[in-house]
């Protein structure tokens, strides 16, 4: 039998400039790209140099042409609102171009950067597409960060303009973002001209005049813009994300490469094209949200899904099945996270088993390592295939898994499958050999990497190289470890760096120390991530308090997760913390990160040669199994 994934798979990389220039028309050009890929330059490279598009005129404008106007684009549900309407294409199609007109009006040009601080509603789509029907470069800010985190990325991003909503919903309460919003302005050093607001009922914002101004009431005599003509090549939005340093790295995507890889994986990958239900449950502030709530669905002419809501809770841990069957949806997108939350109310399925799923024909599930556990039940429980693929920020779609669209493989638990075609994916050692099937090393990329994928760090070259390009010349450092089974399976392990995924959000342990070691008590801390059986990793510190500090355990620890909370926000759900009176570190002062770790999720490990104090392990041993981790067996082997 042919393997047509392989085969493909084989042709991307063998030809990558005749795979690329075929699905490049799945999207309206202005000007139809001549130079599919430009490598003048390496280790930069650039997809569709020569072409000129739109990528708001292919993701809106194309299916109004086309007289699909009355289809629905966007299907709002929000449980915590107990609201629930539906977007036709012809509906978003005015929505986009009055903003973008507004932004027009407000001298916003191609070019300049608009930031998104905004909650899980219809506008923020609406926001990202004006920006990129006009040239400017969007980027959205998760809400659940603090002040403080959207304050660095507006210093970085330079934005003219921010737009933002009175508040978010979340389950435990309203989350005033305007107040937020007014506190990162304070903080930054930039100076952002306007601030567009949208008033939500469950909170009146104050507008302070003349830098913000209300969204309804600005849009209503707003002209409508038309798209402007972009490069394939210049910036359609840069996404921050968690870096090894507490300054987060502002990943840069382009709109020809992006529009073309997310066309070819919702049709290949996902399996849904013109007028069929796509859903993906993340949010607008994650590369998840980005690329298959927003851009993807609707750059193939299909309904994507706003769900403003909680796999448990909003309210139950039936709300996805019960979407599922309401809406048709043929594709669905979680979390492993989302998954286990849901067993872990409904472990036998009664409410799952209560909806007619039959319009489902997958679910994907990616974010963070997907346990074989998580798979098997919910494979069992749904009886369609699950598929775990992996891919980062980074990369914008993904790099490993299961062509459901083309020609779906033997899913194997623990796996995401194979590299995508335009991938290709290898496991070096430190030396930079191949190792072999089965061998775990560091996953990289080989250059050039795809179309879609990021093509620098904003306004920062430089730590684009230093991150991804230099230990491996000619490769792409992925930052996860793992390895390929003899029929060319990946398995992704872990991180090699001090990136820990929190129910699937990514988040940098560096950040989280320079967070602790601003209380005056504090003189060193460290974090790592130690398992969850709900979100799979939570951060755990442990700081050395200065000489002569007199607060109660209680009191520290209090005052640690609120600064934590303050400084990075709730997303970080850091609760875990304890003083000790000294870290584990080599002799030239590295703190023995990766051994603590393993200390606290029982695994095997060595006392390294070079550890200053070897004493410390067992603090750290101590301390942790006082917190519930690490337990009398965690095992030390020798060397
Ligand atoms: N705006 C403001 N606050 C937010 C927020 C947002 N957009 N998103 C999350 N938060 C807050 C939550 O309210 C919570 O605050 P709390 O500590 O005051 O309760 C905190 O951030 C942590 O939220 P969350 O990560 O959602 O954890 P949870 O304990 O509330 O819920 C799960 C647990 C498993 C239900 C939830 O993590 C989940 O749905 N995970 C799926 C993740 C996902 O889709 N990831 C995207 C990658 S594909
Ligand atoms: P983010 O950039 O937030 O999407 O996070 C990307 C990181 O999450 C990857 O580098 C991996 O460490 C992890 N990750 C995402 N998906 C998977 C998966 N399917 N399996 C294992 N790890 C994953």
């Amino acid at each position: 039998m042919t393997d047509v994934g392989k085969s493909l798979h084989e042709q991307s990389i063998a030809d990558p400039r005749s795979f690329w220039q075929q699905a490049a028309r799945l999207i309206s050009w202005d000007t139809e790209p001549n130079c599919i890929l430009d490598e003048s330059k390496p280790p930069f490279y650039r997809w569709f140099v020569d072409g000129k598009m739109n990528t708001c005129f292919n993701a809106v404008d194309r299916h109004v042409h086309a007289g699909r106007g009355e289809q629905v684009a966007i299907n709002y549900i929000s449980p915590v609102t107990q609201n629930q309407y539906t977007i036709t294409y012809n509906e978003l199609l005015a929505q986009v171009s009055r903003l973008a007109g507004y932004m027009l009006s407000k001298g916003i040009q191609k070019g300049d950067r608009v930031v998104i601080y905004m909650p899980m509603i219809p506008e923020t789509a609406f926001a990202m597409l004006a920006c990129a029907r006009i040239g400017a470069i969007h980027s959205v800010v998760f809400g659940g960060f603090a002040a403080n985190e959207l304050a660095t990325r507006i210093n970085d991003a330079k934005p003219k303009l921010v737009l933002s909503a009175s508040c978010g919903i979340e389950p435990s309460g309203v989350v005033p973002y305007k107040p937020l919003l007014d506190e990162a302005l304070e903080q930054a050093t930039h100076q952002v001209e306007h601030c567009l607001i949208l008033g939500r009922p469950q909170y009146q914002a104050t507008l302070h005049s003349p830098r913000d101004a209300d969204w309804q009431f600005s849009l209503k005599d707003a002209a409508n813009a038309d798209c402007l003509p972009l490069n394939a090549t210049d910036p359609l939005y840069v996404l921050y994300t968690s870096g090894t340093t507490g300054q987060p790295k502002g990943v840069v995507r382009d709109n020809g490469g992006h529009a073309v890889a997310l066309c070819w994986s919702m049709k290949n990958i996902y399996d849904v094209g013109e007028g069929e239900v796509f859903w993906a449950a993340s949010d607008v502030g994650w590369v998840v949200g980005h690329s298959y709530i927003v851009y993807g669905p609707l750059l193939v002419g299909a309904t994507t899904i706003m769900y403003e809501g909680k796999p448990i809770g909003t309210p139950d841990a039936g709300a996805f099945w019960r979407i599922i069957q309401q809406q048709s949806v043929k594709s669905f997108f979680t979390a492993p996270t989302a998954i286990r939350a849901i067993k872990r109310e409904d472990p036998e399925g009664a409410l799952l088993k209560s909806f007619d799923l039959s319009c489902l024909k997958q679910m994907f599930l990616a974010g963070e390592r997907c346990d074989p556990d998580t798979l098997n039940w919910s494979q069992s429980m749904l009886g369609k295939p699950v598929i775990d693929h992996w891919w980062q920020t980074e990369t914008g779609w993904p790099v490993a898994a299961n062509l459901m669209g083309v020609d779906p493989i033997e899913v194997k638990p623990g796996s995401p499958a194979r590299a995508v075609p335009g991938y290709q994916v290898e496991v070096l050692d430190a030396m930079g050999e191949k190792v072999g099937a089965n061998e775990s090393g560091n996953v990289v990329i080989k250059q050039p990497l795809p179309p879609g994928t990021l093509t620098t760090l904003w306004q920062n070259d430089q730590r684009y190289v230093d991150s991804y390009l230099s230990m491996y010349p000619g490769y792409y450092l992925t930052g996860d470890a793992g390895y390929l089974d003899e029929d060319g399976y990946l398995y992704i392990m872990s991180r090699i760096d001090d990136i820990i995924n929190v129910a699937g959000h990514r988040l940098s342990t560096g950040r989280f120390e320079e967070v602790l070691c601003q209380h005056s008590a504090v003189a060193e801390a460290a974090v790592i991530g130690v398992q969850d059986k709900l979100k799979g990793q939570v951060p755990l510190g442990m700081v050395v308090l200065k000489n002569g500090v007199n607060l109660s355990d209680d009191e520290l620890h209090n005052q640690l997760l609120s600064l934590v909370r303050q400084e990075i926000g709730p997303v970080a759900s850091f609760r875990l913390v304890s003083a000790v009176p000294k870290l584990p570190k080599t002799r030239s002062g590295k703190i023995l990160r990766a051994t603590m770790r393993k200390i606290a999720d029982n695994q095997e490990f060595t006392v390294p040669a070079t550890i200053e104090d070897p004493q410390t392990l067992d603090i750290v041993r101590n301390t942790l199994t006082r917190m519930g981790y690490a337990d009398s067996l965690a095992k030390q082997i020798s060397d």
